[in-house]
């Protein structure tokens, strides 16, 4: 066993416990239990890194210099990284949503995609849970002595939160959020980290900070595996992420109060940090690589100071990081697929033939992937400028618009989630200029290196729609084949080469 799982624990789905989840990658082998001692300063992070760089298995910390005399804690490192094991490259995805190892990338989508149309299912409030075992109040917290993580080498601090999920809610109780946003440590009892005015995190603290007052909020690691994907992902302002996690794994969420707010947290997380977000106090934050695989050293900005009142956590807890940098790490495999998964929606939602939306995690959370129905957009009568404009107006102009800024449309005989495919498409069918729509009246998100560190010639950086269909597709089916083994023999022939293979010699 890797882990220990509590009675109710053993009946849950790997998306409903993360102890569950941990479990099962173990029994499929695609974790590693490290019990030599590994040092938090670099040493945990490098590991983790190699991992994702590999492919290979999540490694669990189970023995971390400094690990203090109370438990806290264990590291769990690449928890959502890619699989090298045949035909499971998507494992850890795949089971954060409960389906089976084998998933596809449409498999994953339109699992994301279909609960969105169900109705949600609210959080169950419970007396008490695991996580209430062990309490640490007030003084009694020393952040500085718990073995947080050193990550990069050129970070500015070391990374306490990079993979729990921040819990937040309106002054009046009615929206309560869900959200990941990283924190670093500070002192002895302080974070400090960004909360972007756009996201409902900082929407949330706006509302607060009307009042003058700070935001309560709750940082919980090891929450259940599809609560941590839902919190990576940008639903509309003012839905609750709760629900739609119910919906997706078709049980409540189970949440019990904290011991200094009225935030309701995850009975049964690992770990969880209750304090306050100050409305008035910043301190110098970063800077950290960053999801797009880069890092400007030294580059530093003043965020809000995050106030720790209280500690509560289960036995030997478990405490998750993303090691954010060359893909695939987390923000490709939780936040750029969710974020494919949200467009997929919002174009179904504005009418629009589009079948599949991928993000490739070799594009760093950058371009994505819209695969069109192109029976469906030869019934729309319409053209390739006015598609694309449509298309670039719909998703640019969303929630998850803010992040994406290249949108790549390309017909059903590509595979979105295939790189070769997605490449062919471009090279072949998108004529540089004619094929792309550009718009500058977006906004993007500063994260972004040719945003932060490139020229800007227009309102914004500029965000591009490639359209990778020909002129023809969009009145009539053109008539043009594959010059593949696949597509341009025969069937028998295929079969009958792929029968006599090795008889060849091969
Ligand atoms: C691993 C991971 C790390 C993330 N880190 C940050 C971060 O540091 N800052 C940030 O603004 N968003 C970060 N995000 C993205 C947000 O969690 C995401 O956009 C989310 O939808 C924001 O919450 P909201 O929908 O409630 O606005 C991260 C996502 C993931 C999966």
């Amino acid at each position: 066993m890797a882990v220990t799982l509590l009675p109710h624990e053993i009946t849950k789905s790997s998306a409903e416990s993360l102890r569950r989840f941990i479990q099962e990658l173990h029994e499929e082998n695609d974790l590693v239990v490290i019990s030599a001692e590994v040092d938090p300063d670099l040493e945990v992070a490098a590991i983790a890194r190699r991992v994702y760089e590999t492919e290979d298995k999540a490694p669990l910390f189970n023995n971390v210099k400094g690990q203090h005399p109370n438990g806290l804690f264990r590291i769990f490192g690449a928890p959502v990284g890619a699989s090298r094991i045949p035909g499971k490259r998507f494992i850890r995805i795949a089971k954060l949503l409960g389906l089976p190892s084998t998933a596809t990338g449409q498999e994953i989508i339109h699992k994301l995609n279909a609960a969105k149309r169900l109705p949600g299912i609210p959080p169950k409030e419970v007396s008490s849970g695991p996580v209430k075992d062990f309490k640490l109040l007030g003084d009694e917290i020393d952040l500085m002595a718990l073995p947080i993580p050193f990550l990069h080498q050129d970070d500015g601090g070391k990374f306490l939160q990079t993979f729990g999920m921040y819990v937040v809610q309106s002054p009046d109780g009615s929206w309560v959020n869900w959200s990941i946003t990283r924190s670093m440590l500070h002192g002895k009892r302080s974070l400090v980290g960004p909360v972007m005015p756009r996201q409902d995190i900082g929407v949330i603290r706006q509302m607060w900070k009307d009042k003058g007052q700070d935001m309560p909020f709750a940082l919980c690691f090891g929450v259940s595996p599809a609560a941590i994907m839902v919190s990576g992902m940008p639903i509309p302002k003012g839905t609750n992420e709760t629900d739609y996690i119910g919906a997706l794994t078709g049980n409540p969420v189970e949440v019990t109060k904290c011991e200094t707010n009225n935030i309701r947290v995850p009975a049964d997380a690992e770990i969880i940090f209750e304090g306050v977000v100050s409305n008035s106090e910043t301190a110098s934050e970063g800077p950290m690589a960053e999801y797009h695989g880069l890092i400007f050293p030294g580059e530093s900005k003043q965020c809000p100071l995050f106030k720790v009142n209280a500690i509560t956590y289960r036995k030997d807890p478990i405490l998750l990081i993303c090691v954010t940098g060359r893909a695939p790490e987390e923000s490709e495999t939780v936040w750029g697929l969710t974020q494919a998964a949200e467009v997929l929606t919002i174009c179904q939602d504005a009418g629009l033939p589009i079948k599949m939306v991928w993000n490739p995690f070799e594009s760093h959370c950058l371009w994505f992937i819209l695969q069109v129905d192109r029976g469906e957009l030869r019934a729309l009568n319409t053209n390739m400028k006015d598609f694309s404009l449509k298309v670039g107006h719909t998703v640019f102009g969303s929630k998850p618009g803010f992040y994406i800024p290249k949108v790549y449309l390309v017909g059903d005989d590509i595979d979105p989630t295939n790189l070769k495919d997605i490449i062919w498409a471009s090279a072949t069918r998108c004529q540089p200029r004619v094929n792309e729509f550009f718009f500058d009246q977006y906004p993007n998100i500063g994260l972004i290196p040719y945003v932060s560190h490139g020229d800007r010639i227009g309102q914004f950086h500029y965000k591009v729609v490639r359209c990778c269909l020909f002129p023809e597709e969009f009145s009539h089916e053109l008539e043009w084949r594959e010059a593949s083994f696949k597509n341009n023999y025969p069937q028998e022939l295929q079969n009958k080469i792929e029968r006599q293979w090795t008889t060849y010699g091969f």
